[in-house]
Order: C-alpha cells, then sequence, then structure tokens
C-alpha cells in the first residue's frame, strides 16, 4: 500500500485513478511505489496535472529512455484556426487512424514501453481515449485460440493500417508527427502472444497495425485479426474510455494495453500532448529476420 498518494481502481480489469500527488515535483521514492501502481494496473490516470511541456517531458525521462519527446494530437493548426474534417489532411488521417485499436510504435523495429499523454484543451463531449487489457484477453481466451495465436505472428505497419483509412503514405506528409512512423526497413513481424518483460504475464499483441500472419492467407488473416480485436474489445470489463478534462495526465503501459482515439466536435478545439516512452530492445523488438 503505497504511503504518499492514494490509489482508486476503475471498475474494470486494469486501471487506476491517482490523486495525492504532483507528478511534476515527486520524489524518487514516490516514484518507485507509482512504478509499481502503473505496472499493477496497466493505467494510471492524474486528475488535475496540469503539465507544462517541459515537466511532461522530464518526468517521463524519469520512467526510461524516450522514443519521442513531445507530439501534439491535436485539431489546432499552427495558426491557431481550425483544421477541418472535411480538409481531410494527412494530420486529420492520422487523428482517424488512431481511432482504430492499437498498440504504439509495433510498426517500429522496436514497439513503445508506454507513454505519457495530457490534455491541453478538451471538447466539451467526445474526445474520449479508449484503452483495452490485453492480458485480461488472452487470460480469457478459450483454449484452442489460445494455442493457435501461441503458434502465430504478424507482421505490423503504419503503412497497412493508414491505407485503410485513404492516408497515403508515399506522397510526403505535411508534418512531422503524420510522417512519424511510415520506416522504410523491414517490416516487423510479431508474435501475437507476448510475454511482459517486467509482469511475466501473457499478452496479446495486435491491433489495427497487424496483417499478414505467416501460415495463413491474406483474408484468413485478416478475419482472424480482427476476430481477436472484437473478442478483446468486447467485454465491458477489459475496457474503459477516459473522459478528458483539460489538466489531467495519463500514463500507461502500451505492452499490455491497446488504445484508441475516439470522434469528437471538430469545431471545437482539442489539444492533447504525447510522450512516447522508448521499448526496451531486449523485450521490445521485432523477431529477427532474414534481409528482404
Ligand atoms: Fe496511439
Amino acid at each position: 500500500m503505497p504511503g504518499s498518494f492514494a490509489v482508486r481502481p476503475i471498475d474494470a480489469t486494469f486501471g487506476a485513478v491517482i490523486s495525492g500527488l504532483k507528478l511534476a515535483t515527486i520524489d524518487d521514492a514516490t516514484l518507485a511505489e507509482l512504478k509499481k501502481s502503473w505496472l499493477d494496473y496497466g493505467l494510471l490516470v492524474f486528475p488535475g496535472q496540469f503539465l507544462s511541456r517541459d515537466e511532461q517531458i522530464a518526468f517521463a525521462k524519469r520512467l526510461g529512455p524516450l522514443e519521442f519527446e513531445m507530439a501534439a494530437l491535436s485539431n489546432v493548426k499552427e495558426d491557431g484556426t481550425l483544421r477541418q474534417e472535411k480538409d481531410n489532411d494527412d494530420r486529420m488521417k492520422v487523428l482517424k487512424g488512431n481511432m482504430g485499436w492499437h498498440m504504439d510504435s509495433t510498426y517500429m523495429p522496436i514497439q513503445a514501453k508506454g507513454a505519457v499523454f495530457s490534455a491541453e484543451e478538451v471538447p466539451t463531449i467526445g474526445g474520449h481515449t479508449g484503452f483495452c487489457d490485453m492480458r485480461a484477453a488472452y487470460d480469457a481466451l478459450d483454449e484452442a485460440t489460445r494455442a493457435k495465436c501461441e503458434g502465430h505472428a504478424a507482421y505490423h505497419s503504419l503503412h497497412y493500417s493508414q491505407s485503410k483509412v485513404g492516408h497515403d503514405s508515399k506522397k510526403k506528409a505535411d508534418g512531422e508527427y503524420s510522417g512519424y512512423g511510415f520506416h522504410d526497413g523491414p517490416v516487423p513481424l510479431r508474435p501475437l502472444v507476448k510475454t511482459h518483460p517486467e509482469t511475466g504475464r501473457k499478452n496479446l499483441v495486435i491491433g489495427r497495425h497487424a496483417h499478414n500472419i505467416p501460415g495463413m492467407d491474406r483474408q484468413e488473416s485478416e478475419q482472424f485479426l480482427q476476430e481477436l480485436v472484437d473478442f478483446a474489445t468486447g467485454d465491458p470489463r477489459r475496457v474503459y474510455h477516459h473522459d478528458w478534462r483539460a489538466g489531467d495526465a495519463v500514463l500507461w503501459d502500451n505492452r499490455r494495453l491497446m488504445h484508441r482515439a475516439t470522434p469528437w466536435d471538430y469545431t471545437q478545439r482539442r489539444i492533447m500532448w504525447h510522450t512516447r516512452l522508448a521499448g526496451d530492445p531486449a523485450s521490445e523488438s521485432a523477431l529477427p529476420q532474414a534481409a528482404q
């Protein structure tokens, strides 16, 4: 039982709301307790933090190396005007793509460990972020499906997932983040079941970037992967959607949870900040492959 902050579990198989601490000034002993809660719950929600961007980066760095420091997920353009849904530009396509369930950076050579995500401005309705417990989903599979998963892997690609929302990734992207992840090296191949390096528990690794399971034809692969996502997200006990307030921050374990964005009224401003924690190459690397 941590002595220096309060933990209120969310009514789901994962997740907790943390109060009684300030992430910007947390001491080392409290941080160590917080890391344990992060591994136990997979998702920690911190209301009312109002982190500056520098404070968010500094806090995230205390959890380990970063994959990148800060990306804005927003419908507000640099000039302050609002991105229109009908514009359907690359950034809007990235926002739309993120509305499919996924884990971050499974399309990179090293899957992300997690993320710190915070809300600066939020719309009055919608714009929730969904999370799904892929450890509980694995545990709930029937034995035959579990065995089928154990024996297979899938390729993960942002080219693949964005092409499904009409984003031509070969075209020059219109911004730094919208171009991130379209890497042109070998397409990472990842087992459908992965043991979490710190909890030792098994998790399903699937989501919108996964495709082309070796040993299955394309249609069979697509159908199986969709069935797994539908199964995982089909039990409300395994899903939580966070209804953001300005100043909220969350920390999630990307080795355990899938997540997704949800639509909002795009005539309202939404500004979110994402800091991505780098995965450990020893445990988050894709499977070795022959040169392609
Ligand atoms: Fe994401």
